[in-house]
């Protein structure tokens, strides 16, 4: 399995994905600022992992009796999208104030100890959204995915693709199309790499490809990840997920979107008010450092987009599989 983070004695460890697919290559964070350097240089990004990776530097803060609000702070201002990171930062204070009255060393190794369960949880989580996704996939059929919500986004295992391979793993036959993903290519560089070291055959398509192909019958449905959801299943994930998802809706193609809990937002009504990250121009006038596009070109370059949930078919989560009206399925999901 691919080791997307760990914690070691010597620091947290995470495989640089701005390296792949050309190279394999672990980094050590040896400090919490060196863990907010890798979340905001997508050294590692998912919205899962960035919340593992976020635990993991406030531990390492707290074990270098750093300012912990500092700490907090300096790993929230990293990236604004994705509520993982959030959720996960929150749940480390939750446990630190309640450990307060406890000897620095107590407290330390308590916070380590949280920050690998979050880690560990990620996974059993992921399974379990597996297998409540499983039997949703056609069989005999094509899954066209975007981005890259698999193991590399995660702890491990993967959402989008932890239900493609909890389908594969129960004897499905199908195939994968993995929009490139444009503009920072986490489909064509991620996505690829990793089924294939699964063996699930996986076809590249570039991302203005998914609309012919969603025409043409041979799709089953998509399944894509999520960085945040409103209360009434409003989806923001990768930009173009939007294009995709009315793509699908236009052709009666089911649109599926796999998200843990930690990834849903209760306190915005709609996915109107989900903070949508502006990155550098430079990711979309450039190819690996070389420039696409004459000199001083205006560039727009949204991270992210939001999908109103009128066109997602169902909601995958570890407690169940949630489908429309959201805002009661929803409810009626946390109270169970
Ligand atoms: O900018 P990224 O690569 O962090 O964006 C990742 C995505 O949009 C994923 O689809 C999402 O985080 C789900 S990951 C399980």
């Amino acid at each position: 399995m691919i080791q997307t983070i760990q914690w070691t004695d010597s620091g947290v460890v995470m495989i640089d994905q701005t390296r792949l697919p050309l190279e394999e290559i672990y980094i050590t964070c040896r400090t919490y600022e060196d863990v907010a350097h890798a979340i905001r240089a997508m050294i590692i990004r998912g919205a899962p992992a960035i919340g593992v990776a976020a635990a993991m530097g406030v531990a390492l803060g707290v074990a270098a009796s750093a300012d912990f609000a500092t700490v907090c702070d300096t790993l929230a201002a990293t990236r604004p999208t994705a509520v993982n990171l959030f959720w996960a930062i929150e749940r480390m204070k939750i446990l630190h104030r309640s450990l307060s009255a406890l000897p620095p060393d107590l407290i330390r190794d308590r916070m380590i100890d949280e920050a690998k369960q979050i880690c560990v949880d990620d996974i059993a989580i992921n399974e379990s959204m597996g297998r409540h996704g499983a039997p949703l996939v056609p069989d005999n059929k094509t899954v066209l995915t975007h981005c890259n919500a698999g193991a590399l986004a995660t702890a491990g295992y993967g959402t989008a693709l932890g239900v493609i391979r909890a389908a594969v793993a129960s004897g499905k036959h199908i195939d994968v199309f993995a929009d490139e993903t444009r503009p920072f290519l986490q489909g064509a560089r991620l996505t690829v790499w990793e089924l294939q070291k699964d063996g699930i055959p996986t076809t590249l398509i570039t991302d203005n490809m998914a609309g012919h192909f969603l025409k043409s019958g041979r799709i089953g449905c998509v399944i894509v990840g999520a960085d945040r959801i409103a209360a009434n299943g409003d989806v923001a994930n990768k930009i173009g997920t939007y294009s995709v998802a009315v793509l699908a809706r236009e052709n009666k193609v089911p649109f599926y979107v796999a998200a843990p809990l930690s990834t849903f937002d209760f306190t915005l009504p709609t996915g109107a008010e989900i903070p949508i990250e502006q990155r550098a121009p430079s990711e979309v006038t450039q190819v690996f450092g070389v420039a696409i596009a004459p000199p001083d070109t205006p560039v727009q370059n949204p991270a992210f987009d939001v999908t109103p949930n009128r066109y997602i078919t169902a909601i995958i989560t570890e407690r169940g599989v949630v489908r429309p009206p959201y805002t009661e399925a929803l409810r009626e999901l946390m109270l169970t």
